[in-house]
């Protein structure tokens, strides 16, 4: 799901400006999900507050808006306003309107709010909730929320809007980022989080007077107790910040940075359990304890992305947009760590703990989907380099397994998002163990990123297409690169590392060769479209390639696809061969060929008609396939970047022919931030 809150203080905006604000906010962060969306802003009379929400995406939303809500689009100015709003991917409760945020403490929208995230004890607070006379309307977790803080706010009349917040997130567990906003303090916005990711952009006309917020601790608490839902002490506020002289000043809460970046580039990324209030234009921050090594202030971050990064442009969808970067993602990931003149690789974020690395008992590769991909991708070579074991695990099996975890480990975690839950936990997990902590990210200020103890950050510039592409080449090769400095004082491997670093090299231009196949691809596309399924064989270095390239077939075209080990093919697979099954296979000139070759005859035999991906010039090995898509030769470690674009193209391509969405693919959402 993705939030996004609005407020300006002595800075004029009409409620039409602040709708569009808010909904031009969603369409920014629709990639989190896109089931339904909402948002709640001060009704006409600037008394009620207004909800607005609808099914499906945040378009329709809009147009709900444009057509029934005349009254809402005066063009009277108001200095201060709370805007929230809201897009959902569905963990409890269907899809529909009542379950869509923002949520509601009662008929009178005392409070409302939006979630994201998982409550995982709703069910106790919600039927403490119901004894005492609340009433529930929807099938959701966040409802409690709602009305737990409309209880809090009938027994303390007196409290501040961001002590009743405070009291509220005492009471639940699990994950969640959360925007406040109520009848009952116009003109001010409460937001806090745990385990979900939430930031605040802050836009002023002049510079802001200080680089940081301080952070502002209460006293020490009792725990909480669920039975009685006790109501805990106050919390000490002593000062708040005002980063400004003339006062005029707007912030924006969002999930994530895309979301904020056209308005400002000053951005504050909350911790767990900051509790963050906006009042009279001052933002302050509060947490109810404090421990020894807390910090007195939260950092003001300038950000580096632009907006033009999180456009379109020309292209018709975000995936292809990113499918085309390549060649320039794979080299700002290079960029200022690959010295192709001496043969060098420098990654700055890891490089003091390289000797604590090397050292190591063996390394994790942990991540989900397209990240568990890249690490597969990527752990022959690893082992090559580093002779150490590697294991390489998804993120939730991982963690299912209770599996063991030493101090001498070392466990990456590879994140696009820098956000998934799964993830996230599979690292908080080892961290408790002792082991050393790697964040492989493409999202800097992201929880993965602040939660390791070095990392590298793979700058692929921002994936907005929810199946992921380009953060893949980039993570492959972040974890070479990494390998790479893992070898380099050994002579042995010289040879090797040359030839990798010079595989590198040419790894742009080779990739703008392998996209002027797209044409190709995509007369391939109008093939295969209508057919059921889908195989992809392939082994050795190519295998993540199959995986991978079936991931983005089931992700973007619905159709069946399986990625099969071609060495398996004996053991099973060849059972589902026959002339009628597409079978797409991966066959380079690499140690494995003559091997997969022979799965190739294999399937052949059985009358199977394979369409081949294998090198430009191997005429050989073309002759086997009616249909063959040719891609340059690289170094064989290297292979699976040039290999795993053409099934990109090709996923889009067969998405495009079934009419199916390919940005915003049914069911799925880019950052899955709930476990
Ligand atoms: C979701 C996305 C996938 C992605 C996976 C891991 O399931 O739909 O495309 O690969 O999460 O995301 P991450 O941000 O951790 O790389």
């Amino acid at each position: 799901c993705g939030i996004f809150g609005y407020i300006n203080y002595l800075t004029p905006k009409s409620r039409k400006e602040i709708l569009e604000l808010l909904v031009n906010g969603l369409k920014r962060l629709e990639y989190r999900g896109y089931d339904s969306a909402g948002v709640a802003i001060d009704g006409p009379d600037n008394k009620d507050v207004a909800l607005i929400k609808n099914t499906g995406k945040v378009q329709m939303l809009q147009t709900k808006i444009e057509n029934q809500s005349a009254d809402l689009q005066m063009e009277e100015k108001i200095e201060t306003h709370c805007g929230i709003a809201h897009t959902r991917w569905a963990t409890h409760g269907v899809p529909n309107e009542v379950n869509s945020h923002p949520h509601r403490s009662d008929d009178n929208h005392s409070f409302v709010i939006v979630h994201n995230g998982i409550v995982t004890n709703y069910r106790e607070v919600k039927v403490f909730l119901q004894k005492k006379g609340y009433y529930f309307e929807s099938d959701t977790d966040t409802e409690v929320i709602a009305k737990l803080i409309l209880m809090f706010y009938k027994e303390h009349p007196t409290y501040s809007f961001r002590e009743l917040v405070e009291q509220v997130v005492q009471q639940l567990e699990g994950a969640f980022a959360l925007c406040f906003k109520s009848k009952h303090f116009p003109g001010e916005c409460v937001a806090t989080r745990r385990g979900s990711p939430l930031l605040v952009g802050i836009k002023t006309k002049t510079r802001l007077a200080t680089d940081y917020v301080p952070i502002l601790y209460g006293k020490e608490h009792r725990p909480h107790c669920h039975e009685k839902i006790p109501v805990l002490p106050r919390s000490e506020s002593t000062s708040e910040f005002q980063p400004l002289e003339d006062k005029e000043v707007e912030y924006f809460f969002a999930s994530d940075a895309s979301a904020v970046i056209e308005h400002t580039n000053r951005v504050i990324y909350f911790e767990d359990d900051d509790v963050a209030a906006v009042k009279d234009g001052a933002l302050s921050i509060h947490r109810l304890r404090r421990s020894l090594d807390d910090p007195h202030s939260r950092e003001i971050t300038t950000l580096k992305m632009e907006l033009q990064q999180i456009m379109k442009g020309n292209y018709s969808h975000f995936m292809q947009k990113e499918i085309f970067e390549q060649p320039d993602s794979v080299v700002n990931t290079m960029r200022g760590r690959v010295n192709f003149d001496n043969m060098t690789i420098n990654l700055g974020g890891i490089k003091d703990y390289i000797p604590e690395i090397k050292r190591c008992r063996r390394l994790m590769l942990i991540g989900c989907g397209t990240s568990y991909h890249s690490a597969i991708a990527t752990r022959q070579l690893l082992e090559e380099l580093t002779e150490l074991p590697v294991m390489v695990e998804l993120a939730s099996d991982f963690l299912d397994r209770t599996t063991p975890v030493f101090r001498d480990d070392v466990c990456f975690f590879i994140s696009q998002s820098g956000e998934t839950a799964d993830t996230l936990m599979a690292l908080r997990y080892c961290k408790e163990r002792g082991a050393l902590i790697v964040g492989i990210t493409n999202t800097v200020g992201s929880s993965i990123c602040r939660e390791s103890h070095c990392g590298v950050h793979i700058n692929a510039g921002p994936e907005i297409g929810v199946a992921s592409t380009k953060a893949y080449t980039s993570q492959f090769i972040s974890l070479v690169m990494f390998a790479l400095v893992m070898s380099e004082d050994r002579i042995s491997l010289r040879q090797r590392r040359t030839e990798i670093i010079e595989g590198l090299k040419n790894l742009q231009e080779q990739i703008k060769a392998v996209l002027m196949l797209d044409g190709k691809v995509q007369e391939l596309a109008k093939d295969l479209y209508q057919q059921k399924s889908l195989l992809i064989m392939g082994r050795g270095f190519n295998f993540a390639t199959c995986l991978e390239g079936a991931l983005k077939v089931k992700e973007l075209t619905y159709m069946h696809s399986e990625g099969i080990m071609a060495g398996e093919l004996k053991h099973g697979p060849l059972a589902l061969i026959d002339d009628q099954m597409p079978v797409l296979m991966i066959v380079m000139r690499d140690p494995v060929y003559i091997k997969c070759m022979n799965a190739l005859q294999q399937v052949t035999s059985r009358e199977g008609r394979p369409i081949l991906i294998c090198e430009e010039g191997d005429e050989e090995t073309s002759s086997m396939a009616s249909k063959v898509l040719q891609v340059p030769r690289t170094v064989d470690c290297l292979q699976g970047i040039l290999t795993v674009i053409p099934m990109q193209l090709l996923s889009y391509h067969i998405a495009m022919q079934r009419g199916c969405n390919v940005d915003c693919p049914r069911n799925l959402a880019k950052s899955v931030t709930v476990e």
